[in-house]
């Protein structure tokens, strides 16, 4: 199972192990991730869910569609290069070892 790091808006780091098939939302949650509040559930309409993925991880994920992108010009944070919606990216062996920063503000 791939392992995650959440950097917290303090600098804490959480680790956790993920399941395959999970969205990192629903990871996040399952660990009591502080910052992420997924209001919507996972339907990509809130972006409380909003993650800032490491330079690593990034190119690696499928591209961001225009919804999340649209979505993600609402965050309360400011959108940082890496920024995704935690629900819209799945588990896989390609976020093993990655480094999730949870913005200050959701
Ligand atoms: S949980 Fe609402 S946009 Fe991700």
């Amino acid at each position: 199972m791939p392992n995650i790091t959440f950097i917290l808006p303090d600098g804490k780091e959480q680790g956790c192990t993920a399941r395959d098939g999970l969205s990192l939302m629903e990871v996040a949650l399952q660990n009591a991730v502080p910052g992420i509040i997924a209001e919507c559930n996972g339907s990509a309409a809130c972006a409380t869910c909003h993650i800032v993925v490491d330079d690593a991880l990034a190119p690696m994920l499928d591209p961001i569609s225009e919804h999340e992108s649209d979505m993600l010009d609402f965050t309360a944070a400011p959108r940082a290069p890496g920024s995704r919606l935690s629900c819209q990216i799945k588990v896989d062996g390609r976020v093993d070892g990655a480094t999730i920063r949870i913005p200050a503000e959701v």
